[in-house]
């Protein structure tokens, strides 16, 4: 790991040389072996990233998304994980964690993410598909698709 201004909580189970750049949020995840963090990411607790990984700068990871190995995550993607959130429950007390249910998310080996995805919750992007910069997935992501738009959609197999 190399070092920087980083809160990698001592419950991140780390893999052999990662590298993690400044201003890392982590905690309760895995990060595979040789894989890369850039700056301003938060990567939360029930959350996995596989081997030789590349995630860029101001990338949110929320809790329930899997990353397979070798998937390219570019700056300020978007995971989602509730699809109804709320602030409190009906009768106005603050929710925790026992108030809503994870929704998980699967980015499936070799799959490359654009920046300022949105990726909503339950969703499944196959194995080397590609996701346009700004897309909103909404739906399953067939493998090696390229994908666009908002919502996206279908654009042309990846070559
Ligand atoms: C989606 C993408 C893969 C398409 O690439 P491409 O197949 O070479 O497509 P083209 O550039 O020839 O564009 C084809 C059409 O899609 C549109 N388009 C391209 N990228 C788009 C995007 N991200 N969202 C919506 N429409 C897009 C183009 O305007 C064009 O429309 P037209 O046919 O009406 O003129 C690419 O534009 C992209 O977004 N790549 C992700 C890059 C990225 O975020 N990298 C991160 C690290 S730098």
């Amino acid at each position: 790991m190399s070092t920087g201004i980083n809160t990698i909580a001592n419950d991140v189970k780390l893999g052999k040389n990662v590298r993690i750049y400044n201003f890392v949020n982590a905690y309760g995840c895995e990060i595979g072996d040789n894989s890369r963090i850039g700056t301003f990411v938060e990567i939360q607790k029930n959350s996995r990233i596989g081997r030789r990984c590349k995630i860029s700068s101001h990338t949110f990871i929320c809790e329930g998304v899997t990353i397979e190995d070798e998937v390219f995550i570019g700056h300020g993607v978007m995971f989602i994980n509730d699809p109804d959130p709320s602030a409190v429950n009906p009768d106005g007390t603050p929710q925790t964690d026992e108030d809503w249910v994870c929704v998980p998310t699967l980015i499936k080996k070799r799959a490359s993410i654009g920046s300022n995805a949105t990726i909503l919750s339950g969703v499944t992007i196959g194995e080397g598909a590609l996701v346009g910069a700004g897309a909103v997935v909404t739906r399953d992501v067939p493998e090696n698709a390229v994908v666009a738009g908002n919502p996206a959609i279908f654009v042309r197999d990846r070559r």
